[in-house]
């Protein structure tokens, strides 16, 4: 081959694998073993592992429970024949059950590699990204009614402790000034929480950062909270890049998520919290196409969410807590959503897990 053929076959190779890597249907290649030699960025999504983890690993290992799956793999290759299914439910190993559209066609070409060409596309995903865009939307009109409720609060609300404090300095009576003193407390406490409502300042102050560093300033925050006595284990993959992000924002928003679990466990010393991060090709958000995004777990053991209220955590004012304001996961949920990000909830007895993704392949503001 000469040097001009092969430096254009290298560009067509490079430029094909890249067409792959764009692909929202996840593409799978295993050899006549069953054990993976290729797969695009939409199945590493899919199956929340990446290129380097599953190279050489057996479709097996893929996926816990793996009968039926294995079972379709043996007969495509025995067979000779493709196979589709619909809605295969596979779990993966995280322990999450996902549903996908799965087509397997032996590979035959010129090559004596043989083996087979594994089609995937997640069902729950395509729901999820119209599910995330309408909640996108309605979370977006409830805050913005919210915002304005607050406002209108605000204001008179000044005029009323304005007014108990001139009325306190008038008093004849000593007595009579702890009533201007209820006034002005609970007006203190309502402007406290309307400011609540009103959320973080609108503007970001974004600067490129270690998303790493805000989830161990987190961590030690809670530690130190609990006097040492909750297990918070980290689990990050340090190929992350650097994203652009406000500090403190993220730090409010990981932080809400991270007290939450530590206020659902029994007792701090039974609070086991894991925060993993890990990058993600190709991810929807609303109606955006990602390249890189990335996804931190937020994973605790806790008695988990109540399923009745599941669907509606993330709206203002919802809260199980008896002493709660129900604002923190909205709170967060509004945060992440400036950085033109999502957060999701997935919650089991014993397993609940908020999962925060960020774009990292754009400027958000
Ligand atoms: N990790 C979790 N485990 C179990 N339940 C949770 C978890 N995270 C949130 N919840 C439930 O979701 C509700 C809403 O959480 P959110 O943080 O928005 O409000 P809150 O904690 O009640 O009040 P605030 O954060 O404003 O003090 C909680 O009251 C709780 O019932
Ligand atoms: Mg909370």
């Amino acid at each position: 081959m000469n040097r001009a053929f092969r430096a254009k076959h290298e560009t067509r190779m490079k430029h094909n694998l890249d067409i792959l890597d764009n692909l929202c249907a996840g593409i799978m290649v295993l050899d006549k073993a069953l054990c993976v030699t290729a797969l695009n960025a939409s199945a590493q999504a899919l199956l929340e592992t990446s290129e380097s983890r599953c190279i050489g690993l057996h479709a097996r290992k893929l996926v816990l429970h793996s009968k039926e799956w294995l079972a379709d793999l043996e007969q495509v290759l025995a067979n000779n024949s493709p196979l589709a299914r619909r809605s295969m439910s596979l779990v993966l190993l995280s322990g999450q059950d996902i549903h996908v559209d799965l087509i397997i066609t032996p590979l035959t070409g010129n090559s004596d590699e043989t083996g087979l060409l594994v089609e995937l596309q997640g069902v729950d995903r395509l729901l999820k990204i119209s599910r995330d865009e309408n909640l996108l939307h309605a979370q977006e009109t409830t805050r913005a009614a919210i915002r304005g409720l607050a406002h209108e609060i605000k204001n008179p609300l000044g005029g009323v402790r304005g007014a108990a404090q001139l009325l306190a300095r008038e008093l004849p009576d000593e007595h009579l000034a702890e009533y201007t003193r209820v006034i002005i407390r609970e007006a203190d406490r309502l402007r406290d929480l309307v400011d609540r409502l009103l959320g973080p300042n609108q503007q970001l102050n974004l600067q490129q950062l270690n998303i790493h560093e805000i989830l161990e300033h987190v961590r030690n925050l809670i530690v130190a909270e609990t006097g040492n006595r909750a297990t918070i284990t980290g689990d990050y993959d340090p190929s992350l890049p650097e994203l652009p992000g406000d500090r403190t924002q993220l730090t409010q928003a990981v932080l809400n998520i991270m007290r939450n679990a530590l206020q659902a466990a029994e007792t701090p010393d039974s609070c086991k919290i894991t925060l993993r991060s890990r990058p993600q090709r190709q991810f929807t958000i609303g109606n955006k196409r990602h390249r890189l995004v990335c996804k931190i777990d937020i994973i605790d053991n806790g008695p988990g969410v109540p399923e009745e209220m599941l669907h509606a955590i993330f709206a203002p004012m919802v809260t199980g807590r008896p002493d709660g304001t129900g604002l923190g996961l909205s709170i967060a949920q509004s945060i992440i959503n400036r950085h033109g990000g999502l957060v999701e909830c997935e919650s089991n007895p014993g397993h609940t897990r908020f999962t925060i993704y960020l774009p990292m392949d754009e400027q958000n503001a």
